[in-house]
């Protein structure tokens, strides 16, 4: 019997160290099968009964009992412990220190230009007048011919034009749609048109072969050359404030007659004349005049009962002029630090 308590006390001796030795909660669990379980040392004594003499059977399964109670108290004790730690490492890990400062996103803006569209064409909304849009792809019928600029008029030259065939071109001006809308609506028609154009520009400071405009028409009954002056007048004041002074200064456009040029007052010197105005003290900044006769024939109305007026600006020369920028490339480059300044 003797020999058995020290066999029973030897494996419980090696089980303790063997838990003891297990340092994550997978290695107790592979422990415990392998102590507890059929192929374990405690069973094997088990299996040993028929050789111990009977008398001493009982004390001996006692024994063993007491021996297996005690390895799964330890195993037990070792578990919680195992999984506290792994627990309190796992949430070490998680840690999330909420009091420490966001990163802020950066916030997107409405591009400069953009922006210049939206500003213009709201100014006249204010006045009454539609927002359209129309094809950038245009036929040389609208683009030039019904704005009575017919084959080998000079005013084609300084529009060098996108073609995609003999009759179908890249725009060159908004204008067109002063035909397509006149051809699509009973008068009095009211509309601005912003959109792009192309022509066959090399990229400079003041030159891209895609560039913006904003086209504008009234034709009505009894439309003066005074409502034109008045309507742009009010715009130049809006968009560019209060103290601005405008000009008109007679020009030449096909499609219109009389036709000008609108100037206004340079923002840099107050007109005293510098070198953004070439010593002008002012500014060029849109073509305009009443529509001519030929144009309100070409679309079907009669030049005698109605008259209109047309206006047509080129909106990276507006949108630079406000806000001092030199460069129209600035507005196509996308550089944030330019960008974010607006
Ligand atoms: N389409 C002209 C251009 O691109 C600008 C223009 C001038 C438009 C006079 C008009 C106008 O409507 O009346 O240079």
């Amino acid at each position: 019997m003797k020999e058995m308590n020290d066999k029973v006390e030897a494996v419980v001796e090696r089980a303790l160290s063997a838990i003891e030795n297990a340092h994550t909660t997978a290695a107790l669990e592979e422990a415990r099968v392998r102590l507890l379980g059929r192929k374990g040392e405690l069973t094997t004594l088990l299996r040993q009964m028929k050789s111990v003499d009977p008398e001493d059977r009982p004390k001996f399964g006692a024994l063993v009992n007491s021996a297996r109670e005690t390895i799964e108290k330890e195993l037990d004790e070792r578990a919680r412990v195992l999984v506290a730690a792994e627990k309190a490492a796992r949430l070490e890990l998680e840690r999330i220190d909420v009091t420490m400062p966001g990163r802020a996103p950066r916030i997107g803006k409405i591009h400069p230009l953009t922006r210049g569209i939206m500003d213009i064409t709201e100014i006249f909304v204010e006045m009454g007048f539609a927002v359209v849009e129309g094809p950038e792809v245009e036929t040389d019928y609208y683009n030039f011919e019904a704005l009575n600029t017919p084959q080998y008029h000079p005013a084609r030259d300084v529009q060098d034009t996108f073609y995609v065939n003999d009759t179908v071109l890249l725009r060159t001006q908004t204008s067109p749609m002063q035909v397509r809308e006149m051809e699509k609506r009973e008068p009095p028609v009211k509309v601005v048109v912003p959109g792009r154009v192309y022509r066959r520009d090399q990229v400079d400071a003041t030159h891209s072969p895609v560039f913006h405009q904003i086209e504008g028409l009234l034709v009505d009954h009894d439309i003066t050359f005074t409502d034109l002056k008045g309507t742009l007048a009010m715009f130049a004041r809006k968009f560019y404030g209060e103290e601005r002074k405008v000009r008109f200064r007679p020009h030449y456009f096909p499609f219109t007659e009389p036709s000008a040029e609108m100037d206004i007052s340079c923002a840099i010197c107050g007109g005293a004349g510098c070198r953004v105005c070439k010593q002008e003290g002012w500014i060029e900044v849109l073509g305009c005049g009443l529509v001519h006769p030929n144009v309100l024939r070409a679309v079907g109305y009669d030049p005698d009962e109605l008259t209109g007026y047309a206006f047509g600006m080129g909106v990276e020369r507006l949108v630079m002029l406000k806000h001092g920028i030199d460069d129209l490339r600035l507005l196509y480059e996308n550089d944030l630090r330019f960008l974010s300044q607006f």
